[in-house]
């Protein structure tokens, strides 16, 4: 089922919760792939109903980004939704998400001025903004996202917290395609020898990781090796390269903790971002 207003969305919500459903959410953009699948899968396996939503944000765009190019098809996001089993998808117009006069901005601090916040002024704040009013108008038992987004992950986290919001926000693996690249809305931008080139992200990640098992702790040595390894691509532009606690998002020096290894690359004018955590088991 397709719905297109908050007013009809709130009434079926309510009424499952009436007969005591537990309600999973997906919170996309569209354009959906294998990652959003799983996502859906996910949510469908722990929890009764479940509710994807199919909305292009524009207070998440900065002004030459991609927002009026991003891919849309809502039939066929449609169709993979039903299939992977949630139960509706809610995709609304703009105007019925914004009121022209809207007043209030969702902003996280500290944790948005880093990675790709620091990278994409204002991002976070639109990011925050439309969760926390899909948030507020599904008002969801477990939302559901991916980890290639780590950072987002790590906001929406401290987000919830930080305002009480009742929701337990569930992290997914990435997921890849079958040579390593992780999936993405934006590898449909890729052309030929640019999806070809696009593999060095991941290949960049797997150098760091044998440079971990190797027993390499030293934050800038690490970083060194997957800079390294993208230059080998003269396809690839590096946006950062960076190694900071999972928690707090700070920079490292040494790897002591549980760590987020997280680059974004520009591939001709795409800009794609993959990551690892690397976890320190102390027994
Ligand atoms: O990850 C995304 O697709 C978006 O940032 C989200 C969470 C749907 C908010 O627009």
């Amino acid at each position: 089922m397709l719905v297109k207003e908050i007013k009809e969305l709130r009434s079926l919500i309510k009424s499952w919760k009436r007969e005591g459903l537990s309600v999973g959410f997906v919170p996309t953009m569209g354009a959906l792939h294998k990652g959003h699948e799983s996502l859906i899968k996910k949510a469908v396996l722990e929890n009764d109903k479940v509710v994807v939503s199919v909305f292009v944000n524009p207070t998440q765009f900065g002004p030459n980004e991609d927002y009026d190019s991003y891919p849309r098809d809502i039939n066929k996001d449609l169709a993979l939704c039903l299939n992977a089993g949630a139960a509706l998808v809610f995709n609304p117009e703009p105007s019925e998400m914004y009121f022209d006069n809207k007043a209030t901005t969702v902003s996280v601090s500290s944790l948005t001025s880093v990675l790709c916040g620091a990278k994409r002024p204002g991002h976070f704040d639109g990011v925050c903004l439309v969760v926390s009013k899909l948030l507020n108008i599904v008002t969801p038992d477990k939302a559901y996202f991916g980890e290639k987004d780590a950072q987002q992950v790590a906001v929406l986290k401290r987000m919830v917290r930080d305002l009480n919001i009742d929701v337990e926000i569930v992290a997914c693996s990435i997921i890849r395609e079958e040579d390593g690249l992780a999936k993405s809305s934006r590898n449909t931008y890729l052309s030929k020898d640019e999806r070809q080139a696009a593999l060095i992200l991941s290949k960049s990640l797997e150098r760091a990781k044998d440079s971990l098992k190797n027993g390499e702790r030293n934050a800038t040595k690490l970083k060194e090796v997957i800079k390294a390894e993208l230059s080998k691509e003269p396809l690839a532009k590096i946006d950062y390269v960076e190694i900071v606690d999972s928690d707090s998002l700070e920079n490292v020096e040494t790897i002591e903790k549980n760590v987020l290894i997280p680059i974004a690359v520009y591939i001709g004018k795409t800009r794609l971002i993959d990551n690892f955590t690397f976890k320190i088991y102390t027994y």
